[in-house]
């Protein structure tokens, strides 16, 4: 059964193909007609985007990929990393209810499953004197079983059993309502701590690469967001493109 979500989804734009959901939500806050919650979901994307510049390719139809608009205009821009991490919490939180065995968070917000990649996020905030928006982008991986050989799952991967992406999409609203609420009333060491909990390779040893590799480990974030590793027996503070996480080697 599904129940329309109330807040973030409350009011939902169907596309069959556009270029990048996040790139249509922007269009409509130009326009500055578009309530808080609403979604723009698009079965296809001709020009996906993703973190640090990259594409965001998803097979079109299999997966979900979708856009909320907020407003958190109660949120110190200094506080900003906790809209990324409101949308990771979001998105785990639904993985763990559908049973879905090592949910990790991969600073800054990619969902992984164990080691592979189950939904990217992509947040883009409009700051003027306060937030005034911000677009929360999201790939969700859903009923794509190929990904041809990239370090990839899907719920259906997991699972063995394809989702109803509607459902997926619903839930996941409610779920994002959820933690909306937690923000916006303030209880943000609460979902630092549920983040630092899902935090991939907090205190353990890992590789990295800040300009030469080495072997750390993540002790937590700062409040700004940015990563912390103990490297050589010291405390580094990471800014998101000073360090790259090496996969081929964990330790
Ligand atoms: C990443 O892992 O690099 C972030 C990927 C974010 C992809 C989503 S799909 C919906 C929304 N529209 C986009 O163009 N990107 C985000």
């Amino acid at each position: 059964m599904t129940v329309k979500p109330r807040f973030i989804g409350s009011k939902i734009h169907r596309l069959e193909i556009c270029e990048s959901t996040n790139d249509e939500a922007a269009k409509l806050l130009r326009g500055g007609d578009v309530q808080e919650g609403t979604i723009i979901v698009s079965n296809e994307q001709k020009n996906g985007r993703g973190q640090r510049g990259n594409d965001w390719s998803a097979f079109p139809g299999q997966n979900l990929t979708f856009s909320v608009v907020v407003k958190p205009v109660f949120l110190k821009i200094q506080d900003q990393f906790y809209l990324n991490i409101l949308v990771a919490l979001a998105v785990s939180d639904l993985l763990i209810d559908l049973k879905i065995k090592n949910v990790k968070v991969k600073w800054p917000n990619d969902i992984l499953v164990g080691t592979k990649k189950i939904c990217g996020i992509l947040i883009e905030n409009t700051v003027r004197k306060v937030l005034d928006s911000s677009v929360l982008g999201i790939g969700l991986n859903v009923n794509q079983v190929d990904f041809e050989g990239l370090r990839a799952t899907s719920i259906v991967n997991e699972l063995d059993i394809e989702s109803d992406k509607e459902v997926v999409l619903y839930n996941l609203a409610s779920l994002l309502g959820k933690r909306y609420e937690q923000l916006r009333t303030g209880e943000l060491s609460v979902m630092k701590n549920d983040y630092l909990r899902r935090l991939y390779g907090m205190n353990h040893a890992l590789k990295f690469d800040d300009g030469e590799q080495f072997s750390g480990e993540i002790v937590g974030i700062s409040d700004y967001g940015q990563l912390q590793i103990v490297k050589s027996g010291k405390l580094k503070t990471y800014n998101m493109q000073e360090v790259k996480f090496r996969f081929d080697q964990i330790l």
